[in-house]
């Protein structure tokens, strides 16, 4: 995904035992030890043969290194001190680099309001010290915010000023990064021609600048551009070529080109391939502990699962990444990651709806069943106060409570008469049935609940567990009162649809079967709510006199 980051410039003029100290510490923080860099940062503060800038310089490396470790408090801590020692000395470029890093402890926090007023006033400095690359770099800061907000035109603007900046100052490479974030911005927003021009514009930026790296990053985002633009031929040379090149390390970009193949694979309906090169690029993902990819690599194996009619496998790696993109959502591009999290809803619910309608597909008498109870389920469930979050996987449970019917005969499922006991005993067995086909996919409990304790009834004497009353899961409660009135409300393969009044006179009348306040909330909703094709009297009578003429 995006390889924007915030940025730092770093400035000493120095003493060579100061010096030495800065590389010092500069080294352990590119081996990753914090502490140790904290130490020599701590030293140099307090250090008088430093020069005043260079111990202020100090405080804001320490507050970066606190950050490092996650220590925020102390981060804000020493660098609102930075600002202040730099107020004293009457140095605005240095007020203004210590407002940046203040920016980014709330950007990493999530705060992008406070984040973004920081670099303002940043800015604000930069602009009276006339400090041109602090302020293109103050800018691209600000490109990010809006980037990770979702203001793409917004993130585009500042972006574009800041690439301004870096090309009056003639500094390439840093104008080459935030053309690869203009181009990832004009890739979001659809516009693949000018996200193709900022790419091949920052691709001979880094080439000129020898920056093989970098380059290769780029050139992995561009592939995703090729994909998005269905120019699949070109994406997979591309992917060929990056995939050959050898390296001692595994460069981190590897595991995004082995899900570019798999995409394009499955594109082809070469689905082998596809699998074996997704689930490549989930290992990587997972070695290298990159959430995003894999909440990205978990959604297209759902696809491909949703192409080869694997239901179970399809909700599986969707639940997986619905939970990965909740996870994400504090951190990363919140917005992204909401829109994505937003579509995958749709798509989870349209998955579970298809893989209830092959059931019902097997059962000619119930088209459209799942759908109505699932939406009788969120009416009642909606009434007892679930939230919107709950609803959601109510929804999918309701969509799915009948999957375990899979194991009925067809026979059995649309005889017209009456079972036989050895049928009957075939029909109880559904609902564990449903849960041993959910059974390894991380559901949350009332779906479990939904499709194994359906047929409980309140008096205790239902199936398969016996339970009794409040013992029962209040969405299988909920969810048996809506199966039972569509079921009583719709043509069966033994009788006609019943209307409002006769299926809520036998609901009533049937006492020990519903928990009694769910049923009375639902027959005063039903009574009066407008149920599209539900037989009314007036229906019933359209439908009689047809039939009589
Ligand atoms: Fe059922």
């Amino acid at each position: 995904m995006t390889k924007s980051r915030p940025t730092i410039e770093l400035k000493a003029a120095e003493s060579p035992a100061v010096k030495q100290s800065i590389e010092r510490a500069k080294h352990a923080e590119h081996e990753g030890r914090w502490a140790d860099a904290c130490a020599i940062y701590e030293r140099l503060v307090r250090d008088p043969d430093a020069h005043a800038n260079t111990r202020l310089a100090a405080l804001r490396w320490l507050g970066r290194a606190y950050l490092e470790q996650g220590n925020r408090s102390a981060a804000l801590d020493v660098l609102e001190a930075a600002v202040a020692s730099a107020d004293t000395l009457g140095s605005p470029p240095a007020v203004a680099q210590a407002l940046n890093v203040i920016g980014i402890v709330y950007q990493v926090a999530g705060d992008l309001d406070q984040a973004a007023a920081m670099y303002q006033a940043a800015r604000a400095k930069a602009e009276l010290a006339a400090d041109g690359a602090l302020i293109a770099m103050i800018d691209q800061n600000l490109g990010t915010v809006e980037l990770i907000r979702g203001d793409l035109r917004a993130a585009l603007e500042a972006f574009r000023l800041s690439q301004l900046g870096y090309q009056t100052l003639g500094l390439r490479n840093h104008e080459a990064q935030v053309l690869n974030n203009i181009a990832l911005a004009y890739q979001e927003l659809g516009e693949l021609g000018d996200a193709e021009a900022a790419y091949d514009e920052a691709a001979r930026a880094f080439e000129e600048e020898g920056d093989r790296a970098r380059r290769l990053d780029l050139l992995v985002n561009k592939v995703q551009l090729y994909i998005a633009g269905r120019r699949f031929d070109e994406a997979l040379t591309q992917c060929d070529e990056l995939l050959a090149i050898k390296t001692d390390e595994v460069p981190q970009w590897r595991g995004e080109v082995f899900r570019h193949v798999g995409v394009i694979a499955r594109e082809h309906s070469e689905f082998p391939k596809a699998a074996e090169y997704l689930l490549k690029a989930e290992k990587h993902a997972v070695d290298i502990g990159d959430l995003f990819l894999r909440a990205d690599v978990a959604e297209q194996l759902a696809e491909l699962y949703w192409a080869q009619k694997r239901h179970r496998d399809m909700l599986q790696s969707l639940n997986e990444a619905h939970s990965l993109y909740s996870q994400l959502k504090a951190q990363h591009r919140v917005a992204q990651v909401e829109k994505r999290n937003g579509a995958l809803e749709a798509r989870f619910l349209e998955m579970a709806k298809q893989w209830g309608d092959s059931i019902e597909s097997k059962d000619r008498y119930t088209q459209g069943h799942c759908e109505r109870v699932a939406f009788f389920s969120c009416v009642l469930a909606d009434s007892t106060g679930f939230n919107a979050r709950s609803l959601f996987w109510f929804r999918i449970g309701a969509l799915l409570h009948d999957i375990g019917k899979i194991i009925v005969p067809t026979d059995v499922l649309n005889k017209p008469g009456k079972l036989t006991d050895e049928e009957w005993a075939i029909m109880k067995r559904h609902p564990e049935a449903g849960l041993e086909l959910v059974a390894d996919i991380d559901f949350p409990g009332d779906i479990r609940a939904i499709i194994r304790n359906h047929h409980e009834r309140w008096d205790g004497k239902g199936y398969p567990d016996g339970l009794a009353g409040e013992q029962i899961p209040l969405a299988a409660r909920i969810l048996c009162v809506a199966d039972v009135y569509d079921a009583l409300t719709t043509t069966r393969s033994y009788r006609a649809g019943m209307t409002h009044a006769r299926a809520a006179e036998i609901m009533l009348g049937s006492t020990g079967q519903f928990d009694p306040h769910l049923l009375q909330v639902f027959l005063e909703w039903a009574e009066t709510a407008d149920i599209p094709g539900r037989p009314t009297p007036q229906r019933l009578a359209i439908f009689a006199s047809s039939a009589d003429s």
